[in-house]
């Protein structure tokens, strides 16, 4: 979590370059940020609390500086506030970090004894502390830099000033994502290209523990030997329309539109023609006898549709997993269990920490993963990619939804090795596929959720019911609500909530049941039928062809009938809509909600 930028150039640039690219990067974190911007060999620091917006409104438009450093900030250490927003800054050192200083606190303890006063409570300043004493000691800023990194427990990247070459800007990284850029006049590095991607689109990597120099006449890169590294840069992946909110109120509404493309373009990523194109495109599952699906948020929901899918088409057990915690419980794992990441920035602590555990246990590890080039992509022994392209809107969407169509596609392959799979079924869901994506897409154009989202508004507790694979929509309905209105929710497993957590049900108690499993129709009625009994005002979310007046409710959401092994996919529409539609009314900030960051590189 947190961005940085820093640029240096050989003529004066606008403050603006830092603080557009700050921008790009708010989805890191929002807390507050800074920018360090060297002019005439001056340095002057511009801190706030708060968003980017705060500080762009207090800087002079006319500002410039030929190199600079920017951070915006998604709190650990210390309150978010003016004085714990970075750069930090101690004698010789001024840097901006990403990432986390576990051992900041022996750190500064050790340091206040040496007579350091520290003005913040981060864990930044301490590792300001570190690099000014190794520079004292050695003189030298590469080894000086190293030796740091040698005393400093954690994750970072960090972008350096020296006081005596204000010039120069050095970086190093590990466990935390840095990307170099290179312009006509001015080179960048920043958390992710978007943030200088106006500028250029000429992208190098940074490997972990290298060093970077950027300066007038170029970037030079030091691997942990001390020597320089050859690299060339290539052509950034992204695209400058994708980073633009195209018409759209907001990223989130941007992103729920752009789902029946994204569900295009990865279906057919893995099947051209049919689903035996599987073959060629996943690797043989045939050893595996069971799998378990890891992840965070709403990665895990995706999982617990792959556990179900999994289970109900391929008969294959299957688990799913939170992340921080399977990667503590010292789980049995043997060779023919395959265990599937799944994460939408590649980043995610917990999960990537789960990651590396199984492949220091020798077991089958598959990633299934957004953003490529990112740690898990890179480390996992098969790599899956979701093929959503860059999600911005901190509450997840199209990234989702393409995680479960990547998930559908592993079960059904695996279905078809245990010949599970009837040629008819296989030709009916080829057939689904086909007509998914126009489908999506008129179902966004066409529901209204206005009704809903006028009740829930007003209501401070709002429960979401399912069985099965509707209990995972569920969830993943809830947590879409809670994260972009603030209204609390809970989902339930329909046939539960009376164990417990019925009495919390009083007059007019909102409530979504989702029916789309014809089996389970009548026992998810009862449920409902149960709070509606206890004063609730129920909502049906419901398959089309399930409903049939058998029940009353305050509004009925028709969800389309697709086969089985799709219909996650639509069926979360109609929650998205819902989520933003109600964060709308009360006025949030849908794209970057409060305490939350896109990519959560903290346990
Ligand atoms: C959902 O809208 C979230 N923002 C969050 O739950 C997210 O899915 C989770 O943090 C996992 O992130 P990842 O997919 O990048 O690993």
């Amino acid at each position: 979590m947190c961005g940085i930028i820093g640029f240096v150039s050989s003529e004066n640039t606008k403050a603006a370059v830092l603080i557009e690219g700050l921008k790009k990067l708010e989805y890191r974190g929002y807390d507050s940020c800074g920018i360090a911007l060297v002019h005439n060999q001056e340095m002057a620091l511009y801190k706030t609390k708060g968003k980017v917006k705060v500080l762009e409104d207090k800087l002079d438009k006319s500002l410039e500086g030929t190199s600079g450093l920017a951070h915006t900030r998604w709190a650990t250490h210390g309150e978010p506030n003016d004085v714990n927003a970075h750069p930090h800054q101690i004698e010789r050192v001024t840097l901006v970090h990403n990432g986390i200083i576990e051992n900041s606190h022996e750190l500064r303890k050790f340091y206040e004894m040496q007579g350091v006063t520290f003005k913040t409570e981060t864990d930044t300043e301490v590792a300001c502390a570190v690099l000014n004493d190794c520079m004292n000691k050695t003189n030298n800023k590469i080894e000086a830099i190293q030796k740091a990194c040698t005393i400093l427990k954690g994750s970072y990247a960090f972008g350096i000033f020296f006081d005596d070459e204000l010039d120069k800007i050095y970086a190093i990284r590990k466990d935390s994502p840095l990307l170099l850029g290179e312009g006509k006049n001015i080179v960048f590095l920043a958390s992710d290209c978007s943030a200088f991607l106006e500028t250029t689109n000429r992208v190098l990597e940074l490997n972990e523990n290298e060093i970077a120099i950027l300066d007038v006449t170029g970037i030079t890169i030091i691997d942990e030997e001390g020597n320089e590294v050859k690299r060339e840069s290539k052509e950034a992946t992204l695209s400058l329309e994708e980073i633009q909110k195209d018409g759209y109120d907001t990223f989130l509404m941007k992103e729920i539109h752009e789902e029946p493309m994204v569900i295009k373009k990865t279906f057919h990523h893995y099947m051209k023609k049919s689903l035996t194109d599987l073959n060629d495109t996943m690797p043989s599952l045939k050893k595996y006898k069971r799998f378990v699906f890891v992840g965070c948020g709403s990665a895990y929901h995706a999982g617990m549709i792959a556990k179900t899918l999994m289970e109900q088409k391929a008969r294959v057990i299957s688990s799913t997993e939170l992340a921080s915690e399977f990667r503590y419980s010292n789980p049995i794992l043997d060779d023919d269990t395959a265990v599937v990441f799944i994460s939408q920035s590649g980043e995610t602590a917990d999960t990537l920490a789960a990651l590396r555990m199984c492949n220091e246990k020798g077991i089958d590890t598959f990633a299934i993963v957004n953003v490529l080039g990112s740690s898990l992509a890179k480390e996992a022994k098969v790599f899956l990619p979701t093929l959503a392209g860059k999600e911005i809107s901190v509450a997840t969407t199209k990234a989702y939804c393409s995680q479960v169509a990547v998930l559908s596609l592993l079960c059904l392959k695996k279905a078809m090795e245990e010949n599970k799979l009837s040629r008819e079924e296989k030709l009916a869901i080829e057939n689904e596929i086909e007509r998914l994506p126009l489908l999506m897409k008129k179902y966004i154009n066409q529901t209204s959720v206005e009704k809903i989202a006028d009740t829930i508004q007003h209501h401070n507790h709002v429960f979401f019911l399912g069985r099965g694979l509707d209990y995972a929509l569920s969830l993943e309905g809830s947590l879409k609500l809670k994260e972009i209105s603030y209204i609390h929710s809970e989902a339930y497993a329909a046939g539960e909530l009376k164990h417990g957590t019925i009495s919390l049900i009083e007059k007019d108690t909102p409530v979504i049941t989702c029916i789309t499993n014809p089996d389970l129709v009548l026992k998810s009625i009862s449920n409902t039928k149960e709070v509606e009994t206890r004063g609730a005002k129920v909502f049906l979310l419901i398959r089309e062809d399930l409903y049939s007046n058998l029940m009353d409710a305050s509004a009925v959401i028709l969800l389309p009938k697709v086969h089985d092994v799709l219909q996650g996919i639509v069926s979360i529409l109609p929650y998205q809509l819902l989520a933003y539609t109600v964060a709308k009314k009360l006025g949030c900030d849908i794209d970057q909600p409060r305490n939350l960051a896109k990519s959560v590189t903290v346990e």
